[in-house]
């Protein structure tokens, strides 16, 4: 099998690349040589994606079985790709995301609720975009960037991760809670415990994706833990054995912490009140084979890879996670809001 990776210096496509090399593929990587380079066996093609001519010379290297698309934010990013590789692919694997859906993380979703609309010339600077969310707004270059796989490529396949956790894991997720336990003391944290929650190992999406290259699939999938996997408790549980058992959780009303500017899903990672946000339906890519692996597993890998490699620096790092006397002084206030509630 012939793949080429769009990326393949970080993270997701690191794993696709030493998942497909360990399968026995040849594998092309093309990046600009910025976040690293591809792991060793992989040819690299250096250029930039928004460049015309890079992408032309991409094509030399070719033809290609699949091309894998974890780099694409803008429509046009993938238009480019599409009208350049042409009759050099045949298989287009986008990767996207949960926040294309138009209702995420307010309600439930599947593959058929509505995305953003999107149009082929927006980019991430266009004013109609300037009064999004974030999640909106990346939500919305990324869903033109479905439509645009869909209409340029000859074949393809749109998979929606929703949080990918795992080794080489750099947003600051695993990172921050890690590093959270290991502090020790009272941990403040949101209830309630039993808080159903659904982030997916990079390398359980990496398999997912080879496989479907391997069985030709087309279509839409979801890519996230199925519902009863893991709750938040879990998740906290899990970060204190792996850190020696030095913390002592407080769940606290998550109306409070958002009545007291706790922020969600950064200054908590993982935490967000929304009611779809950890109901995304993932029963699709379950029924076509997507097997997740325990959390424990996830957590305990990636915690020795971070032994083994280092911290993966990147600047999201800085927003995630709370500031020791930050936190103190919120463990004050409540145990003082508690305590006149209770009496
Ligand atoms: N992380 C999550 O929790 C999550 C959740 C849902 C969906 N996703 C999606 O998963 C995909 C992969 O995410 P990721 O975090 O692994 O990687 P990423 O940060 O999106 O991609 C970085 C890779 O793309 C290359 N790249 C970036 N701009 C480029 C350009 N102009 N030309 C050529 N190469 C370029 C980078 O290398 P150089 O900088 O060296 O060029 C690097 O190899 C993304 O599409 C993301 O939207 C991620």
């Amino acid at each position: 099998m012939r793949l080429l990776i769009l990326g393949g210096s970080w993270f997701l496509g690191r794993t696709l690349i030493s998942d497909a090399l360990a399968r026995g593929w040849e594998v092309t990587a093309f990046s600009r040589g910025k976040s690293g380079q591809p792991p060793a066996g992989a040819a690299h093609v250096v250029g930039d994606r928004r460049k015309e001519g890079d992408l032309q010379r991409l094509t030399e290297a070719g033809p290609w079985d699949a091309v894998i698309d974890t780099s694409a934010y803008e429509p046009i990013d993938v238009a480019r790709v599409t009208a350049a590789l042409g009759n050099h692919v045949e298989q287009y694997v986008l990767v996207s995301t949960v926040s294309a859906y138009q209702n995420w993380p307010g309600l439930p979703v599947d593959e058929s609720s509505p995305l953003w609309p999107s149009s082929p010339e927006l980019t991430e600077d266009s004013p109609e975009l300037a009064n999004l969310t974030p999640t909106g707004h990346y939500g919305t270059l990324k869903s033109g960037c479905e439509d645009a796989a869909t209409e340029g490529a000859k074949r393809s396949l749109i998979v929606r991760p929703g949080v990918i956790l795992g080794p080489g894991e750099y947003v600051g997720r695993g990172l921050k809670l890690l590093k959270r336990a290991e502090r020790g003391g009272r941990w403040l944290l949101p209830a309630p415990a039993d808080q159903p929650i659904q982030p997916i190992d990079v390398r359980d999406v990496s398999t997912f994706l080879l496989d479907s290259i391997e069985a030709k699939r087309d279509g839409v999938f979801n890519l996230v833990a199925p519902a009863g996997y893991a709750t938040y408790g879990d998740l906290i549980e899990i970060c204190l054995e792996l850190t020696g058992r030095r913390a002592e959780p407080v769940w606290v009303d998550p109306q409070w912490l958002d009545e007291h500017g706790v922020a969600q899903w950064t200054e908590m990672p993982l935490w967000r009140t929304p009611e779809g946000t950890w109901h995304v339906d993932g029963r699709r890519a379950a029924e076509a084979g997507l097997v997740c692996r325990p959390l424990a597993d996830t957590l305990r890998d990636f915690k020795s890879a971070l032994g083994q490699n280092g911290i993966v620096d990147h600047p999201r790092q800085a927003e995630h996670g709370m500031e020791a006397d930050r936190e103190a002084e919120l463990l004050t206030a409540w145990d003082k809001a508690e305590w006149s509630e209770v009496r």
